[in-house]
């Protein structure tokens, strides 16, 4: 993918190894991942067993990190007790985030007013811990900056993932401090909107994921996507930006590091 001689170094700062597809071979995707020059990935939970897991990813294979959450399709779930359990676990060495949270108006798997109300407790947690916070926006753009603003979640700082807003959001969450993430997305041939409102977002506020097993970018669509694939889309924004990747990598890995802290630099 990339040559030889090409020391890129690259963060996925969204994956989901957890994930039933990679049961089987989780060894041989993060060896291909480190030969690759991505590491450390990030993975990211979505309610308390997947957070939990991420924990264990962390211990399994040093260098791994991990973000603790409720997702808005979880939100149900997001019980006090629950709470507690994501507050306990952000504690831990390797949880460099509080995520993934946010709202999911597309297919509201959950109700509307719990999603609210766990996204709004779950960035009061980030805050009191600091830690960043990993957003997830799907369909819920306004609701999402509202809650934004009214819990000051800029104190916390944070990522909007898989971004797939317009460039008033994108420039409102600059603002704020926040910074964009961009992923297998990037690559579709239905995504021009999306290529022409990252070629005018400042590189020193984009980030890098694969959201993996899903989202997997040209070529390699229908198949499953894993870390190493996210040299396909620092590519792609390589492309888009008219940079070289090795620029595009060192600024993006430098933005991970300036957001989730001193455990990106942790190559143990
Ligand atoms: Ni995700």
């Amino acid at each position: 993918m990339l040559d030889a001689a090409g020391a890129v170094e690259v963060v996925d700062t969204h994956a989901h190894l957890e994930h039933e597809r990679f049961r089987d071979d989780l060894d041989d995707v993060i060896a291909r991942a480190k030969a690759a020059g991505v590491w450390p990935v990030i993975e990211v939970g979505s309610d308390l067993a997947t957070s939990r897991a991420a924990l264990g990813l962390t211990r399994r294979y040093p260098g791994l990190l991990a973000a603790v959450g409720i997702h808005p399709h979880e939100a149900g779930g997001a019980s006090d007790a629950a709470l507690e359990e994501i507050r306990a676990m952000a504690r831990k060495p390797g949880v460099v985030a509080i995520g993934e949270i946010g709202l999911d108006y597309h297919y509201d798997f959950s109700p509307r007013d719990q999603q609210r109300r766990a996204f709004a407790a779950q960035i009061g947690i980030a805050k009191e811990v600091g830690l960043p916070i990993v957003v997830h926006d799907r369909e819920a753009h306004a609701d999402t900056l509202t809650i934004l603003k009214s819990e000051g979640a800029g104190a916390a700082g944070g990522v909007m993932h898989c971004f797939s807003g317009d460039w008033k959001l994108a420039h409102t969450v600059l603002d704020m401090g926040f910074y964009i993430s961009v992923g297998g997305t990037l690559t579709f041939p239905n995504a021009a909107r999306l290529r022409e409102l990252v070629a005018r977002l400042p590189l020193d506020r984009l980030l890098l994921e694969t959201d993996c097993p899903y989202l997997t970018p040209v070529p390699h669509r229908g198949k499953r996507n894993e870390p190493t694939f996210v040299v396909l889309v620092a590519q792609e924004l390589a492309r888009i930006k008219q940079l070289d990747v090795s620029e595009v990598a060192a600024a993006t890995t430098q933005n991970a590091r300036i957001l989730f802290g001193s455990g990106t630099e942790s190559r143990r």
